[in-house]
């Protein structure tokens, strides 16, 4: 099958913009968007007519799909009251268990291994939690060759035989205060055991150094990592950081929130052991929509550290016994009641993706950042890529560099171009494959170029501390 959007590639790939036909990236652009075959999806989404959006990455824009599944749920709530726990269609007593199974190929995982529950911080505190517990009861991987712990971590305190949790240094911020919390509510010094594998350019970690920590220190039950990074879309190398960790006696547990809806995933096969992620970024479901998790199925049964009443055995949920038996799957980990109106969304958002195809989303996202990083290449000699440019280590947005990042970041919002900056000097625009053209990428490089030409940025002052 022919590739509809080699140009793109072949752009980035040293051969510029144009062809032999034309050396106008406009031309190129409409004609990868005559060859797009998801160019009709963007319909369906709620893009104002003058925004160009490449913020979704952080906030997904609203669907016709997600709107009708939010307004059913609120029909129900309207029409049935408290019945529509059981009598809504499908009934909302089991809304988590079935959006994890409409989640569940997005990640390469069985329905029951996935569940949406909490937010992605919760979710780290409670898995995180989990697996620290099981180090420390001495139910942790093999760890054969390895003298802090065989398979038996001291119980804590002892700082000698901690376990310790490994992360990287370009970690979302939340991530870490919940691990150090964890740590601390088990008596375990996080300063100590909080291991943080460096990045030897302050934009990506290269997977050997995660494989030399594991190697210097013999003291890591959890490795704990993104597969793509916030700021600089670094996409990791799952399976090998998950086959690196198990060597090593470790579980392997990720953060995909920039990844999930954007990039395929196959956990299973790659024996990730657990996983969080958000639905308000690529899975397009909201504003602070509802969390998703992955627990493997060889760790169902395990007793969530943040134990609660709608993780419990479905079957008897509703004998109210004072002790809690988990449910045998990913379901465990919910803690309270759905957030109903949080999770209705996800069904139409999802059920959109599911049609265009999560690899075929893939393939365009990575030829829209292909066009997008050789238009900067051949435009903006003053804005370096921040992003890996080999597609296996590239996820849905590109960093781009610039001394006056957050100014220019300003600009584009003030022209209708939604980027958002991250400190010290990263605009992250992100073409997302079901709503963006190629033209788009084009008029927002148009834009860039236009505003560093003529210095127009210089005049906004910057924001310290306010939500971008
Ligand atoms: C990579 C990553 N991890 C964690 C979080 C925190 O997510 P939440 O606020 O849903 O807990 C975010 C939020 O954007 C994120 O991007």
């Amino acid at each position: 099958m022919d590739d509809p959007y080699s140009p793109a590639r072949d752009a980035l790939a040293g051969e510029g913009l144009g062809d032999e036909e034309s050396s106008d990236p406009a031309v190129l652009a409409a004609r990868l968007d005559d060859a797009d075959p998801l160019s009709e999806f963007a319909d369906r989404y709620h893009v104002p007519d003058d925004a160009l959006y490449m913020d979704g990455n952080s906030l997904g824009p609203a669907s016709d799909t997600a709107l009708a599944s939010l307004d059913r749920v609120v029909d129900e709530w309207r029409d049935l009251l408290i019945s529509g726990w059981t009598d809504a269609e499908p009934p909302w007593f089991e809304v988590a268990e079935r959006l994890g199974d409409a989640l569940a190929p997005l990640v390469g995982a069985e329905s029951d291994e996935v569940v949406v529950g909490n937010s992605i911080t919760v979710n780290i505190h409670t898995l995180v939690g989990t697996f620290l517990d099981e180090l420390l009861a001495g139910n942790g991987p093999e760890r054969e060759g390895f003298a802090a712990a065989d398979g038996e971590w001291a119980p804590s305190g002892d700082p000698d035989t901690d376990p310790a949790v490994l992360v990287n240094e370009l970690d979302f911020p939340s991530d870490h205060y919940a691990i150090r919390a964890q740590l601390r509510q088990r008596g375990i010094d996080p300063d100590e055991k909080l291991r943080v594998v460096p990045s030897r350019d302050g934009r990506t970690i290269d997977p050997r150094d995660v494989e030399a920590a594991l190697a210097a220190h013999d003291d890591i039950g959890i490795v704990w990592m993104p597969t793509a990074l916030y700021r600089s879309g670094q996409l990791f190398d799952v399976e090998r950081i998950a086959a690196a960790a198990h060597e090593a006696g470790a579980y392997a547990g990720f953060d995909a929130a920039h990844s999930a809806g954007a990039v395929p995933h196959e956990f299973d096969e790659a024996g990730v052991d657990f996983a969080v992620w958000c639905t308000y970024k690529y899975l397009n479901a909201g504003p602070g929509s509802i969390g998703a998790l992955f627990v493997a199925e060889r760790h169902h049964g395990l007793t969530p550290a943040l134990a609660g009443w709608w993780g419990h055995e479905k079957a008897t949920q509703f004998e109210m016994n004072m002790t809690y038996t988990p449910a045998d799957s990913a379901g465990a980990w919910q803690i309270g009641t759905p957030p109903l109106l949080s999770a209705a969304p996800l069904e139409g958002s999802v059920e959109l993706l599911r049609e265009a195809g999560i690899e075929r989303l893939r393939e365009k996202s990575l030829a829209l950042t292909d066009f997008l990083i050789a238009l900067v290449d051949d435009r903006l000699p003053e804005v370096a890529v921040g992003t890996p440019r080999d597609h296996a280590s590239r996820g849905g947005h590109v960093a781009l560099e610039h001394p006056d990042a957050e100014r220019l970041s300003e600009a584009l919002k003030d022209r209708g171009v939604v980027v958002d900056f991250r400190p010290p000097n990263v605009v992250r625009v992100c073409p997302a494959a079901p709503y963006t053209s190629f033209a788009d990428v084009l008029e927002v490089v148009d834009e860039i170029e236009a505003i560093l030409d003529s210095g127009a940025h210089e005049k906004y002052a910057t924001n310290e501390g306010g939500v971008t």
